[in-house]
């Protein structure tokens, strides 16, 4: 690549040779060279500089950007990638079909996950762990996908789920001020709790409410695991770091060990129980610095089933984002407001008919086609449209058409349960009591 030093000294080359010239050559040969050598160079930088910067890949538990290659990222992180043998023996075990997001590969990585399937073919017992920090009013269809995979592993293994809603996290990330994060913590359970999951078999808690008793002297432990120098290289935090932002790790951790229940809820309670954290993959660093600890406190390590990112509307590279409300689906937009955000997502069709017939959609750029792919469960369906679409015997005006469909009947269904859902339930699902029972 051309340095911007470089074409610098050129162009004093350039004026240097002129010397001896009129002004009006001078003059002359100078726009000559802006337009032809100067010109061109810099549009090549700029150009690369923007590629290498979009094809750059940031993912952390408080960024993600640039186009993820997720093979790569389970490289770095060091997870193992789900294969078909292990998805057959989910199937075997739990006596029923992989869900779509384990069989279509989007829950794709895991740690231990077969040490966990050894444990449930034995007849041990083990639980879920996951979580949502409390940051918008409503969930979008993004936020859902964990909850709906979670509820999928609690029918299927018929175990116990914990749920911590981590409103102290976007305290000290958002700067959301406590009561708006505890306000919107209890709201985004009222969605959680519309998923379906098992009421007695599962515990809902804010971080606020119940770090305290066995569960704070499990934080202190972890807490007491972690130097500042290991926070900084897992989380990236530096020297303006609020010590906040040092202890909230732990915080996210404890609950990955059984101890950190009252003894009710876990009614053994010197015994550890294995557990089992369905995440994005961008919550591993957390779960990776748990696992790092664990042995020194004589806990066993989380096992972990991770995810890929749900895409935005506006494409793989964009970021769904709560102050862009069109950049994602939300569980209480309006059938109206669906089909609008549908119609303006970015597609891999083609820009006009003939050449949609001849050459086909871009199905890995097509946005309708990927949420189809989530949403849609019927395998046939989704392998037709995929063939039809894609070799152009159908258009993007027909996908996005039958996506409407299928998002409006999630998000009605959704939006019916939620309003089932009463503060006495809430109240219930974040009442510490016995489970495994
Ligand atoms: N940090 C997560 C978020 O920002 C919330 C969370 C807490 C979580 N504990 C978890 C997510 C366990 C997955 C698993 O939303």
């Amino acid at each position: 690549m051309e340095t911007i030093e470089k074409m610098i000294e050129d162009f004093k080359k350039v004026l240097d040779d002129s010397t001896h010239t009129s002004p009006e050559t001078l003059k002359h040969e100078m726009i000559q060279w802006l337009d032809e050598t100067l010109s061109p160079r810099l549009k090549q930088v700029l150009e690369e500089r923007e590629t290498q910067s979009s094809s750059e890949q940031t993912v952390t538990p408080f960024v993600v950007s640039g186009k993820i290659d997720y093979e790569k990222v389970i490289l770095k992180f060091g997870c193992t990638k789900i294969d078909e043998s292990l998805i057959d023996r989910v199937e075997r075990l739990t006596s029923r079909g992989a869900h779509v997001f384990l069989r279509r590969g989007f829950f794709y990585a895991h740690r231990d996950l077969d040490k966990i399937l050894d444990c449930h073919e034995r007849g041990d017992k083990f639980y879920l762990y996951t979580g949502r920090g409390p940051s918008s009013e409503s969930l979008h269809l993004g936020h859902l996908i964990p909850f709906l995979f979670t509820k999928y592993l609690q029918e299927a293994f018929k175990v116990p789920l914990v749920i911590q809603i981590t409103d102290d996290e976007k305290k000290i990330w958002k700067k959301l001020n406590k009561e708006k994060s505890k306000r919107l913590g209890r709201e985004n359970v009222k969605d959680i709790i519309a998923c379906g999951f098992d009421a007695s078999n599962t515990f809902i808690f804010s971080s606020y409410a119940t770090v305290g008793g066995k569960f704070y002297e499990n934080v202190v432990e972890i807490a007491d695991c972690v130097t500042v120098n290991k926070a900084n290289s897992t989380f990236g935090f530096t020297g303006e770091a609020s010590t906040a932002k040092m202890i909230f790790p732990s915080v996210q951790a404890a609950p990955s060990f059984s101890s950190s229940f009252p003894h009710k809820l876990f009614p053994d309670e010197k015994k550890n129980i294995p557990c089992l954290i369905p995440c994005a993959i961008d919550q591993d660093p957390y779960f990776r610095l748990t696992r790092d600890v664990a042995p020194r406190l004589d806990f066993i390590k989380p096992a972990l089933i991770e995810s890929k990112f749900f895409p935005a509307l506006r494409g793989n590279n964009g970021k769904m984002s709560a102050s862009d409300a069109n950049s994602a689906i939300y569980i209480n937009d309006s059938a109206k407001d669906i089909k609008r955000k549908i119609n303006s997502a970015v597609t891999g069709g083609r820009d006009n008919l003939e050449d949609q017939k001849k050459y086909g959609a871009k199905l890995e750029e097509d946005i309708p086609f990927q949420y189809l792919s989530f949403f849609l469960e019927d395998d046939a369906e989704l392998e037709h449209i995929k063939k039809e679409y894609g070799e152009g015997r159908m258009t993007t005006g027909d996908v996005k058409k039958r996506l409407v469909q299928v998002v409006t009947e999630i998000v009605e269904r959704h939006r019916m349960a939620r309003a089932a859902v009463t503060d006495e339930m809430v109240d219930a699902f974040m009442t510490p009591r016995p489970l495994f029972e």
